[in-house]
């Protein structure tokens, strides 16, 4: 693992950017699972001010969608496809053809998860997972206990993910109660994960993730196990981190 400890958030934007330009100048079509979420949002825009400045090609990267709630369709402007198109796919100039997406409104959810499996096998795996960290430890909307070896599927969220994403929703009656999300098995077999994590209220699950038990009930810890992993948080999230207490 390697961790990367910055003073604050804009440093964690400005590195996780790097480090995401540097594998799309190596590999211009690499396949990327991309979070939503408040955290990576610093560094998307990051990535785009690189994409002006130097005009890396952004373009040819092929995307798929970490998580989707279940029953909202793309342009339903609460669907998390909308925000990854809002936040990233516009600004790098991806056309909807080099997308994967786990669609929240499908008819069948359970075929179109095992679709999106079969398309990060076509891909030939997925080079870097870009991912947040829940409050409760989920990758994706992976909710504990999630095994290392759960594949994608539709997921009932736990009370704690309803109430964290409340204020997205202008109340947590108004959140949606289930997802889908790409599973642990496809984000543990990633070339590259990298973890993003900012501000105090991550620091107790950032420990636990990285330095606690191998657990399914704190998901992310299996990120121990990943074949190679970067972790770049901030100082208030890294605050528990042993080797800083
Ligand atoms: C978002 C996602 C979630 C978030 C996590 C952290 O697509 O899959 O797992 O990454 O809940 O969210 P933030 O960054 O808002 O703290």
């Amino acid at each position: 693992m390697k961790l990367i400890i910055t003073p604050d958030y804009d440093e964690l934007s400005r590195r996780g950017a790097a480090l995401m330009a540097d594998l799309i100048a190596s590999k211009p079509d690499a396949a990327v699972i991309l979070a939503t979420g408040e955290t990576p949002m610093g560094m998307y825009r990051e990535l785009a001010a690189i994409r002006q400045r130097s005009g890396l090609d952004t373009s040819r990267l092929r995307v798929f969608q970490l998580d989707a709630y279940l029953g909202l369709g793309p342009d339903d402007p609460r669907s998390l496809y909308g925000w990854m198109k809002r936040s990233f796919l516009d600004p790098m100039q991806i056309p909807d053809t080099n997308v994967v997406r786990l669609p929240g409104d499908a008819p069948d959810p359970r075929a179109v998860c095992a679709a999106y499996e079969q398309a990060v096998e076509a891909a030939g795996g997925i080079d870097l997972s870009v991912l947040g960290l829940g409050p409760n430890g989920h990758l994706g909307f992976n909710e504990p206990p999630a095994e290392p070896r759960s594949p994608s599927r539709v997921i009932d969220l736990t009370e704690e993910s309803i109430e964290s994403n409340a204020r997205y929703w202008g109340g947590r009656d108004r959140v949606p109660r289930q997802a889908l999300t790409a599973g642990m098995s496809v984000l543990l077999a990633s070339r590259h994960v990298l973890l993003v994590a900012s501000g105090e209220r991550k620091a107790g699950i950032l420990q636990r993730a990285l330095q606690g038990p191998v657990t399914p009930q704190v998901p992310a810890s299996y990120l121990q196990q990943a074949p190679r992993l970067t972790v770049i948080a901030d100082q208030d999230a890294a605050a528990l981190l042993r080797r800083y207490s």
